[in-house]
């Protein structure tokens, strides 16, 4: 039967006292890291936007002004943002790639919503860097891949905005958006 002694740890039993010890004290930080955990959480929750901040940062696009070929640059919560309409010229460049020989292997498909290849939706920011490319303007540099070109330095997006020359090691990215009708995005 157990001492008093060995139940305490203080008694005459040694190694096996110091492994209670140990497992209190263990059993101590436990508690206290859960404690941390607990009161960490609400805070994180707070800092989170209410669903009212986040329908406030989504932004509506109007597409019907947008002929093929053509670009707009808008923003999304403070951030360029690059709509294009895309020629079917455009589509089928972007199509004959080989997506396993891309840095950032993505279809066309892939990066548009199903039905509506066209559309294509991304933010205007390099993925090197986070410069703003040209190529959604009138008349703008689009570079070599007929994309988007970052004069920053030198990274080349296809009709996909996929990256394909220069540093940028990503896509630019696509956001999450849906259409709301044939000619209006709901982007965020
Ligand atoms: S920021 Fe675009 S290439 Fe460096």
């Amino acid at each position: 039967m157990a001492s008093v002694e060995q139940i305490d740890g203080t008694g005459p039993s040694g190694e096996d006292g110091v492994r209670r010890r140990d497992f209190i004290n263990i059993a101590a930080v436990s508690f206290a890291g859960v404690g941390a955990v607990a009161v960490v959480l609400p805070l994180i929750d707070q800092m989170n936007p209410s669903a009212d901040v986040l329908a406030l940062a989504s932004t509506e696009v109007d597409l019907s002004a947008i002929q093929p070929g053509q670009a707009i640059k808008t923003t999304f919560r403070s951030q360029p943002l690059f709509v294009r309409q895309l020629t079917p010229k455009e589509i089928a460049e972007a199509d004959k790639v080989d997506p396993s020989s891309l840095r950032d292997p993505q279809t066309l498909e892939e990066r548009t919503v199903d039905g509506k290849k066209q559309w294509l939706v991304t933010m205007g920011v390099c993925t090197h860097l986070g410069c703003v490319p040209l190529g959604a303007g009138e008349g703008e540099n689009r570079g070599e891949f007929g994309g988007y070109f970052c004069p920053c330095h030198g990274s080349s997006y296809d009709t996909a905005a996929r990256i394909r020359k220069g540093p940028a090691p990503k896509n630019l990215e696509v956001p999450k958006y849906s259409f709301t009708s044939d000619t209006a995005i709901l982007v965020g």
